[in-house]
């Protein structure tokens, strides 16, 4: 089956679950997979990348369940140009109502240079591999990635032989962000007007964000014939991440007077997947980001909410509920019971299994005797630290800490899989030395590469989100917490990290992750 787009209309392909899942630290469980996947088919995403089935099993089994599962969704799996990478893919596809392959190789000069291939082998080996998957499967996707940085007499020559081969949609990548929104309209309409075939097939746009131009440049190539653009939720993925998908859809909405294409995207699922995304990644939404930065609707001067209270048109191109956004601000106090906040979770796109909900629940209680109001992003913040089903190795038990003007110290006590073991350090301020008692109980060579941390709320009694960030060995992982004392929420974001570490480094062997595989190929 083709799938091919009425003219005005533009298919909206998702891989949060493969491009985003690739940032590094941006790791999700099985479970996380199952339910994001599940909230994009609602949404009305028309074309899911779930995974690198190849990568690892893990990313097998979760394509699998995804490609089982999905009720409207296309679930499509990626794979080098290679045959086993292709039977692989399929594999774990082929349980789907509508399954795609999508495979790919870097055309441009530097990318040629790594298989050490030359212009008309690896037009052979295009030629192979895509009869191959066409051969398996009805519905097939081909990148020449780095599409940008690649001769466009080469483009045109393998674009034309993918097609002959049997490919149903071409996608140009811009892999490394480099393409303006002019010349990627040029380059679309360029291979439309030369490429044999190219009435045939769906293209496809898929921008990377390094000069902040992914969107731009994904509704450019609409314009100039593109029917399908691959984004992200929140725009996640490697370095500067994709195309946002929340951008892309609003803009085709917000100004469809001069973009007149259709999306089939509910909208209103916007808000709960942003956050639902942001929660199970570890990538918080920065501020001021389009459509779902917590500042998006805020109207701060004077002037801006004068007119807005006049005339909400004034200052806003779009409304809060078109995305989803809940306006109501019923705020969660200390009297507030489980049916309350079970629907207010509900509210924020966050469905909880009765056990994890009964945790949240006690988590809960407990801050809202802390804090006069607990609001959503406090809310969000208690989830996440609920979120992970493995039992942790490392637990904090208790932790004294002194700090003032004499000095810093820490007396911590943890279990290490239940053993307690107990440290007293010292360091350049509480944070450092909590730090230094769970390097002493715990020794390890991870390296922190970001500590962040960001008031969820306002005022004093805020809960602090912690956000750190461990590499060891290339393996990244990050970790997070949320408390009204900082230096808690450190440790606890710290420990996290680090019980997510002992995670990967059980279940990663060699090629077991996305990003530990090269694109090279290995048939
Ligand atoms: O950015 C890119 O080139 C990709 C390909 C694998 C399609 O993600
Ligand atoms: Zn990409």
């Amino acid at each position: 089956m083709t799938t091919t787009t009425k003219q005005d209309h533009v298919l909206i392909f998702d891989t949060t679950l493969r491009d985003g899942e690739q940032s590094p630290g941006a790791t999700m469980t099985h479970e996380e997979k199952l339910e994001i996947a599940a909230m994009l088919d609602e949404m009305g995403v028309d074309i899911i990348e779930a995974g690198f089935p190849i990568a690892s099993e893990g990313d097998f089994n979760a394509v699998s369940e995804i490609a089982r599962n999905a009720k409207n969704s296309v679930i499509c799996g990626l794979s080098r140009a290679n045959f086993k990478d292709i039977d692989r893919n399929w594999e774990a596809i082929r349980h789907a109502k509508r399954p795609r392959i999508h495979t790919f190789i870097g055309t441009s000069p530097l990318h040629r240079a790594i298989p050490n291939l030359t212009m008309d082998e690896m037009a052979d080996r295009i030629h192979e591999t895509v009869t191959h998957a066409r051969n398996l499967c009805d519905n097939v996707q081909w990148s020449p990635m780095d599409a940008t940085r690649t001769e466009h007499d080469y483009l045109c020559r393998v674009v034309e032989i993918a097609i002959k081969a049997g490919a149903t949609t071409i996608n140009i990548p811009d892999t490394v962000g480099y393409t303006a929104p002019r010349e990627s309209a040029d380059l679309i309409r360029m291979l439309i007007d030369r490429v044999p075939g190219a009435d045939e097939v769906v293209f496809a746009t898929h921008c990377h964000n390094d000069l902040g131009m992914a969107t731009a440049n994904s509704l450019a190539a609409v314009e100039a014939g593109a029917r399908q653009i691959e984004c992200t939720i929140n725009g996640l993925g490697e370095r500067a991440g994709n195309t946002a998908l929340e951008e892309v859809v609003m803009a085709l909405r917000v100004r469809n007077d001069i973009m007149p294409y259709t999306t089939g995207i509910d909208t209103t699922k916007i808000m709960g997947l942003s956050r639902r995304v942001a929660t199970v990644s570890g990538f918080p939404v920065q501020f001021n980001k389009a459509i779902v930065g917590k500042n998006a609707f805020l109207h701060e001067s004077g002037i801006h909410q004068d007119g807005v209270l006049k005339n909400v048109e004034t200052f806003e191109i779009m409304k809060p509920a078109d995305i989803g956004l809940n306006e109501d601000n019923i705020v969660l106090g200390k009297h507030s019971g489980r049916a309350a906040l079970r629907s207010k979770l509900g509210a924020l796109g966050i469905e909880l299994g009765q056990n994890q909900l009964n945790d949240v629940f006690v988590r809960f209680k407990d801050l809202a005797d802390r804090k006069k109001e607990v609001y959503d992003d406090d809310l969000i913040a208690l989830v996440r630290v609920t979120e992970d089903a493995t039992p942790d190795r490392l637990e904090l038990k208790s932790l004294k800490v002194i700090c003032g003007t004499g000095g810093q110290s820490a007396d911590m006590v943890m279990t290490v899989d239940g053993v307690e073991k107990s440290a007293s350090t010292t360091g350049d301020g509480p944070v450092d030395a909590s730090f230094n008692a769970v390097k002493e109980i715990f020794p390890h060579t991870a390296k922190l590469e970001l500590y962040q941390v960001s008031a969820v709320t306002k005022g004093t009694d805020a809960q602090a989100t912690v956000s750190v960030r461990l590499n060891e060995d290339g393996r990244i992982v990050t970790g997070s917490n949320a408390d009204t004392d900082t230096v808690v929420a450190s440790v606890k974001a710290y420990i996290h990290a680090l019980n997510r570490l002992l995670v990967r480094r059980d279940k990663v062997g060699t090629n077991a992750d996305a990003r530990e595989i090269s694109y090279k190929d290995v048939s």
